[in-house]
């Protein structure tokens, strides 16, 4: 059994923190409440998965974390900073330093090649080029991409292209790591690697806060949260030991879309 303390025990401080988030896109007729009053804190340790239907507002959740899209109302800080009072260019900073983000579609720039785009936010920072070039070397190696920096994003696969985007999040200190789906174009054996280099980034001390329909995916968190309709409607909170067990909160007796129907359906929204 692993004695180590609860991520969110008493004392620590949280590294990311949304304080009643909400977000509406639209007006009148068109008024869309992507998140209604969402609280959350992130620990250093911490791995928190976010699991809900589509159009639920979990992206939006990672954006506003992430500071790229700004809440209609609530605080998001950082490292205990309100990020949400700074200017675009320091909230560029901030994200830059502090926050690496895994997109839902990768979001590799087309026009530089996958080690360029990997580097990117450290040759921002000032990094030279030969520094940019080892790192991205070690980068892309680390999630089994080793050969294909000097290769353009239109060059590699779908999961390969997934796997730099993981590279180019976890490049440099970043202490808390976004991932909107980052194991949706891989197959079982390489998206549970993903997963293991998540873990180890966040057992180092980083806080992550991942985004997946898969519950294999999410019995690697220590948290997982649902989300409908704009609004957190369950937290379940695991002990660390009980990693990789199923998610039994998550049960249910049967299952629509289940077919052949299986003894235990783990999809929550049914
Ligand atoms: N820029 C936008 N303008 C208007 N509505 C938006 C915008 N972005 C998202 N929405 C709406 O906000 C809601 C939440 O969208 P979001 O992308 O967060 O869902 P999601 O849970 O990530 O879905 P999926 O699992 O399909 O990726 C949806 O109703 C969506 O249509
Ligand atoms: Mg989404």
């Amino acid at each position: 059994m692993n004695n180590a303390p609860s991520p969110n025990s008493p004392g620590r401080s949280p590294l990311l923190e949304l304080d009643r988030v909400s977000v509406t896109f639209g007006t009148g007729a068109r008024e869309v409440h992507a998140l209604r009053d969402v609280t959350l804190q992130l620990f250093p340790g911490e791995l928190v998965a976010v699991m809900g239907p589509s159009g639920s507002g979990k992206s939006t959740l990672l954006n506003v974390a992430g500071l790229l899209q700004p809440p209609t109302s609530g605080c998001v800080l950082v490292g205990g900073q309100d990020a949400t009072s700074l200017s675009a260019s320091a909230a560029a900073k901030l994200r830059r330093r502090h926050l690496g983000f895994v997109f839902q579609h990768f979001n590799l720039v087309p026009t530089l090649t996958v080690g360029e785009n990997v580097t990117l936010p450290l040759e921002l920072d000032g990094a030279s080029p030969a520094q940019c070039r080892q790192r991205a070397e070690e980068a892309l190696a680390e999630v089994g991409l080793d050969g294909l920096a000097d290769r353009f994003p239109e060059e590699i696969s779908g999961g390969q292209a997934q796997r730099a985007a993981i590279a180019r999040a976890l490049i440099g200190p970043r202490q808390v790591l976004l991932a909107d789906e980052p194991t949706g174009a891989l197959d079982t054996s390489t998206g549970e690697a993903v997963m293991q280099i998540l873990r180890q980034r966040i057992d180092a001390g980083a806080a992550g806060l991942l985004v997946t329909h898969e519950p294999r995916f999410a019995s690697w968190a220590d948290r997982v949260i649902m989300v409908r309709d704009g609004v957190v409607t369950a937290r379940e909170v695991r002990k660390r030991w009980e990693r990789h067990e199923p998610l039994l909160l998550l049960r249910a007796p049967s299952c629509a879309t289940c077919s052949p129907p299986r003894g235990v359906c783990w999809w929550p929204w049914r």
